[in-house]
Order: structure tokens, then C-alpha cells, then sequence
């Protein structure tokens, strides 16, 4: 089934055609990067106006990329959230008017499940009985995966999400919007140990799986106001510093839980999941566990819509179908989440 997918729950516009095998066919993500790093931050009001003025042109050009017309289109899948409420409503707006005026079947995909489909451009859903680490700039979740759209999430952050962690201190040492592809590239220059900073495992007192960032942000920020001299060498080492702990932090309830939990493949998904940090030693920790590590290219961590349309192809090929009253959930959760559908034939 040839699948358009949509993705406006944030600063990214996005349209892709993702058809049998989940070929990406055509992709186009419209950064909204320039609109918002002026601000230091995603202004809400601004993007959903953006999304409504871009939308359709990315649609467009994303069939052009794939070679098809809307008459090749079998279905469509749109993220319902979570996100900016404003956002996601212009996709979402926009996903029900296509499906009516172009007789199309729609299914609305939770973002979350979307970062977890990721996986499957590269080959094959997500697998039976995983353990993935979902980790955004909103998000820092722990999550077991049953089966595809069958998930328990285990722990979360209690504070910031890791992505927002490394996008506030970025912002503070002047790195722009968004910050972690910017601490990325400066961290590889510097010394991983040399600014001391804690590596909270908020579940682990418990006995849960709960993460929590905002305290390595407050000493990162503090290390950065207490720097005799703001050098080159002093910032890239406050980068790899920062890199190692949240990774540390991260990796240290993944494995955990797979210890605990015996599951049979590792994913990690999400903006975040693009940190070469995390990567290196997120299958430095697989083979350590010797567990597969299923991670998508870095292009399809970051927020796209062929995620999106692998998700739906997946939901569309159960059956699933959503109906007008589809909505955009800023909340919506991952557990146990199903948008109202109707069965074919229902
Ligand atoms: O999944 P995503 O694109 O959007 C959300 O769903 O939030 O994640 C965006 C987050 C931002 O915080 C961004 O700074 C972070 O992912 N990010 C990175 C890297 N690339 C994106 N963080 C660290 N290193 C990177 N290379
Ligand atoms: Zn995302």
C-alpha cells in the first residue's frame, strides 16, 4: 500500500510517500529553524501558521520526489499528537479534508509511535518483545514493546526530556536553535571528563525506570556561569561533558531493565537518538548485553512524516480506519492509545 504520511506536531513540515516494504518513495521535511532561532525556542502560534502556509507545497513535492500522482495514493496517515495543539490541528485539518475530497482511507498515528516506526524504514517494524528508548526533545521515555502498537512504558522523565536538557544549555552558551546537533559537533573536539556532572537516575532509587535531566542542566548551566573564561576548549568540553552523563544516565535504566526484563532486540529512536554520543555507546551497551540494536539513520531520528506513513501502513493494513472526529491530542499518550477507529466494514 502506498501510504502519504503528515507531521506538523512541531517545527518541522512534513510530507512522505512510503509504499510496500516501507520504501521511502518521496520525503521532504520544511525546517522551520530559521522561523524560531531567533526566538530561542518553538513560538507555537508561529509554527502552526507556517505549517498552513507550507503544508500543501511539501505534499506536493513530496509526490513530485516520489514519481506518483494522488491517483497512485492508497491511504494516509497524520500525526494526532502529542504536540502543539495549534500544530497538529493544521495536519490533522488538513489530513481529513484530503481523505474526504480524495475518497482516501486515514489513520492518525501518535507521534511516539511514529519515532518507533523509524525503524522500519531501514527493515522491519518494530520487533516482538523489545526494549526502546524514545528519547526527544519532549520526550524521554522507556517503553517495552509487546508487539507493533502494543506498548508499556515502563519510565519517563520527570523534568525536562534529555533533547530539552542539551536544547537549554546550547542556548545559554550561544549555540543557537536547536542545540544538540550544535553540542554534537562541538563535543567531538573536547574531553568528556573534564567538567564534573552528576548522573541522576531518578528511578533507580525506587526501583522504577524514571529519568531526570534538569538537575545535569542546572550544574551544566552553573559550570558555564562559572567559568573563568569562555574559550573554545572550555565549551567543547562542557558539550562532551554534558554528552556523557546524559548518555550515561540514559544507557544506565536501558540496561537495567534489560536485565531485568530479558527483551530480545534494543531500539533507539528519536531527535536525540541521532547524538553520535549516544550512539557509540548505546551499542557499545547492546553487545556488552549481546543484543541487537535496531537505530534508524540519523535523518529518520530527527521528526519526518515516512515514520509517520510506515506507522500508518502498518495500522491501515489492520484495518483501521479513522473517522471524522479524528482529533489533535497535545497530551495523548503512548500507552494503551488508540485514535477512534472503525474497523472496515464496520
Ligand atoms: O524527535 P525530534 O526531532 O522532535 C521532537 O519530537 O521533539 O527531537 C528534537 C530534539 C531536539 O531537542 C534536538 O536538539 C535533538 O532532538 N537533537 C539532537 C541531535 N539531533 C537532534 N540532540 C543531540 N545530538 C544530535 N545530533
Ligand atoms: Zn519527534
Amino acid at each position: 500500500m502506498l501510504v502519504l504520511g503528515l507531521e506538523t506536531s512541531c517545527d518541522e513540515t512534513a510530507a512522505a510517500v512510503v509504499g510496500p516494504g516501507d520504501r521511502v518513495c518521496g520525503n521532504v521535511v520544511a525546517s522551520q529553524a530559521d522561523l524560531h532561532g531567533r526566538y530561542g525556542g518553538v513560538v507555537p502560534e508561529l509554527a502552526s501558521r507556517r505549517h498552513l502556509e507550507r503544508l500543501l507545497p511539501v505534499i506536493d513535492l513530496a509526490l513530485e520526489e516520489a514519481g506518483v500522482d494522488w491517483e497512485a495514493v492508497e491511504g494516509l496517515a497524520v500525526t494526532c499528537g502529542p504536540g502543539l495543539a495549534g500544530a497538529l490541528a493544521v495536519g490533522v485539518a488538513a489530513a481529513k479534508a484530503l481523505a474526504l475530497c480524495r475518497g482516501l482511507p486515514l489513520v492518525g498515528i501518535n507521534h511516539l509511535e511514529g519515532h518507533l516506526f523509524a525503524v522500519a524504514l531501514d527493515g522491519g517494524p518494530p520487533p516482538e518483545a523489545s526494549l526502546a528508548l524514545i528519547v526527544s526533545g519532549a520526550h524521554t521515555d522507556l517503553v517495552w514493546v509487546e508487539a507493533p502498537h502494543r506498548y508499556t512504558v515502563l519510565g519517563r522523565t520527570r523534568d525536562d526530556a534529555a533533547g530539552e536538557a542539551f536544547d537549554k544549555v546550547a542556548r545559554a552558551m550561544g549555540l543557537g536553535y536547536p542545540g544538540g546537533p550544535a553540542l554534537d559537533r562541538l563535543g567531538r573536539e573536547g574531553d568528556p571528563a573534564a567538567v564534573p556532572l552528576p548522573v541522576p537516575m531518578a528511578g533507580r532509587r525506587q526501583g522504577g525506570y524514571d529519568f531526570s535531566f534538569s538537575g545535569i542542566k542546572t550544574a551544566a548551566l552553573r559550570a558555564l556561569a562559572a567559568a573563568p573564561a569562555r574559550t573554545p576548549r572550555f565549551d567543547a568540553d562542557l558539550a562532551a561533558s554534558l554528552q556523557r552523563v546524559v548518555a550515561a544516565s540514559l544507557i544506565g535504566a536501558v540496561a537495567r531493565a534489560a536485565l531485568e526484563l530479558r527483551p530480545r532486540a534494543l531500539l533507539l529512536v528519536g531527535g536525540v537518538a541521532a547524538n553520535s554520543v549516544l550512539r557509540a555507546r548505546m551499542a557499545a551497551e547492546a553487545a556488552r548485553l549481546d543484543l541487537p540494536l535496531r537505530t534508524p539513520a540519523p535523518a529518520w531520528c530527527t521528526d519526518n512524516a515516512a515514520m509517520i506513513a510506515a506507522a500508518g501502513r502498518s495500522r491501515l493494513a489492520l484495518g483501521e480506519r479513522a473517522g471524522p472526529d479524528l482529533g489533535a491530542w497535545a497530551d495523548l499518550p503512548l500507552e494503551g492509545w488508540q485514535a477512534p477507529v472503525r474497523k472496515e466494514g464496520a
